[in-house]
């Protein structure tokens, strides 16, 4: 068993700024992350950015400046915005890096030397314009190349390929042994029915003289490597893997401890890159099936029933949504408004009507008014229950059952539901204060309507404190701003160690405990 929780995403292709999707991805592995903090696991958490390729190298021809310059543009917008939206990363993913550069080259020739790569002459239909080989797929109802495709020309060209359909086999054999190889369940099923009609190797190179934007092949000089050998290694090679060294168990125990990594792609590059690419480089450099990584596929959003393009210029732009609305607001719909492995519209105005009916009105308003009350009814201090608690049995019940399953989930939390389920707990409070209405029990002259009070306050004030820490995945920032005004493990302030899901049991707040003043946690969006 690794020693840390090594979570990574996909890497950011960087021939274009981010948009929403990207946030999405970024933000789910950081709300797992988070989550595996809280249990008190050693987390490393990878992500970064895709800068080699056909696409980057066309972009940057465009902007007219070197492809170099080009990415290290797009580069800043990606660190930029996980600034923004406190995704918090262990490590970067910088795939024009001279590590692993270095790594990819020593794959690569490991493979060489063991057979496992070889030379082929390609011959087929070639657009020029488009500066691919065109197949049957390409043609239209007449038979022909449409003209999107510009000039098309017959070529012949010599290229190097990994034998992939060695694999086939283990591939099956694999997928049939391990049922949770991939996640959800149906993304398996159709992984295993692409293997299974797989056939021919893996083309693995292009010609300099078509690209030069990439890293050269060690055993050809004419040649660098295309995408596949180039992106899915990053995640070895920022973890620390030594590609000098075949046998897994020699690796150093940097790589070790972490290796499996739990790696979160979106539905579109499970089949085949990330299912059949990956998961054989991995077996053919010696992997078993044990250290074989666990896919988590997650759905697209999409606009209006349509998916996000540039070239269709629907793409939501997630900076601007941040500036508007701010980071939480945006994790939270993001978190919120899916259900993990689908796919969901995006809309602004649910971002804005959830936001408002969840955050402001029911865990801010909770917060608010709790603490006004301890202020004006008990000045700022909470008084701890004498007996046991007076809560209706079933509250009791339902927090104790949230926060089992909270802490038994393993490989990852579901975000729409946790988040769910910690505001339900909010409301069930919201709507206990309105039951008993404090407010009444304050002018009361009975002691046991003051012994009441106190305990019903108490209890709101331990529920927000719990909420807080089920919710500080998703929410970090209203996760401290909910214990600054509890004024709860203060010395902690702002440092993500603060959460820790062994504090989220009942009763922690210690008698004459004395609270902040409220400050409005989630103001209002007006529309
Ligand atoms: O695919 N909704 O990069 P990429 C949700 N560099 N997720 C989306 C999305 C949407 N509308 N659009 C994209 C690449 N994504 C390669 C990966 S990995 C070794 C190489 C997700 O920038 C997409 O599914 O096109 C992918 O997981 C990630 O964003 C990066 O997409
Ligand atoms: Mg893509």
């Amino acid at each position: 068993m690794p020693k840390t929780f090594f979570i990574t995403t996909a890497i950011d292709y960087t021939n274009s700024p981010p948009h929403i999707g990207h946030a999405y991805e970024k933000v789910l592995a950081d709300v797992i992350a988070r989550y595996h903090r809280l249990k008190g696991e050693e987390v490393f958490f990878l992500t970064g950015v895709d800068q080699h390729g056909q696409k980057v190298q066309q972009s940057a021809a465009k902007a007219g400046i070197p492809p170099a310059e080009f990415v290290k543009v797009i580069t800043q917008k990606f660190v930029d915005l996980w600034k923004k939206l406190h995704v918090q990363y262990d490590g970067w993913a910088e795939t024009t890096s001279d590590r692993h550069k270095k790594v990819v080259q020593g794959i690569l020739q490991r493979l060489f030397d063991a057979g496992q790569i070889y030379k082929d002459k390609q011959a087929g239909y070639y657009s020029v314009r488009q500066e691919q080989f065109l197949t049957d797929k390409e043609r239209g109802a007449d038979g022909q190349f449409g003209a999107e495709w510009g000039e098309v020309e017959f070529r012949e060209e010599e290229n190097y390929y990994f034998r992939l359909s060695r694999h086939k086999e283990w591939l099956l054999s694999y997928l049939d042994d391990r049922k949770d190889a991939v996640i959800p369940d149906f993304r398996q099923t159709e992984l295993r029915n692409a293997v299974a009609r797989l056939s021919g190797d893996l083309c693995i190179s292009r010609p300099k003289s078509r690209l030069n934007w990439g890293i050269e092949l060690p055993f050809d000089k004419e040649f660098v490597t295309y995408v596949w050998f180039d992106a899915l290694t990053n995640y070895i090679s920022f973890a620390g893997y030594d590609p000098s060294l075949s046998a897994f168990n020699s690796q150093p125990s940097t790589f070790r401890d972490k290796w499996p990594a739990l790696q979160i792609i979106g539905k579109d590059i499970l089949v085949p890159a990330h299912g059949i690419y990956w998961l054989v480089m991995l077996h053919a450099i010696g992997f078993t099936d044990d250290q074989m990584p666990q896919l988590l596929v997650h759905g697209w959003w999409n606009l209006g029933g349509a998916k996000m393009s540039k070239s269709a210029g629907n793409v939501i732009d997630p900076f601007v949504l941040a500036d508007k609305y701010g980071a939480e607001a945006l994790r939270y719909y993001l978190m919120s408004d899916i259900a993990l492995g689908k796919d969901a519209d995006f809309s602004e105005e649910r971002l804005v009507e959830s936001y408002n009916a969840n955050l402001a009105n029911n865990l801010g308003n909770l917060l608010n008014r709790t603490l006004n009350m301890v202020q004006r009814y008990c000045v700022g201090s909470l008084r701890k229950p004498r007996e046991s608690s007076k809560l209706p049995a079933d509250v009791i019940d339902g927090y104790r059952q949230l926060v089992n399953e909270y802490t038994a989930a393993t490989v990852s939390i579901y975000p729409d539901v946790v988040i769910g389920r910690s505001l339900y707990l909010a409301s069930v409070f919201n709507g206990f204060i309105e039951a008993q209405s404090p407010w009444t029990l304050a002018k009361s002259s009975k002691p046991e309507d003051r012994e009441f009070l106190e305990d019903l306050l108490y209890d709101c004030a331990e529920s927000l404190r719990i909420i807080a820490i089920l919710i500080s995945p998703v929410l970090p920032k209203a996760a401290h701003g909910i214990f600054d005004q509890l004024n709860w493990k203060i010395e902690l302030s702002g440092r993500e160690e603060r959460f820790s899901l062994a504090d989220a049991e009942w009763g922690k707040l210690a008698d004459e405990h004395i609270v902040g003043k409220p400050v409005p946690l989630f103001p209002r969006i007006q529309e």
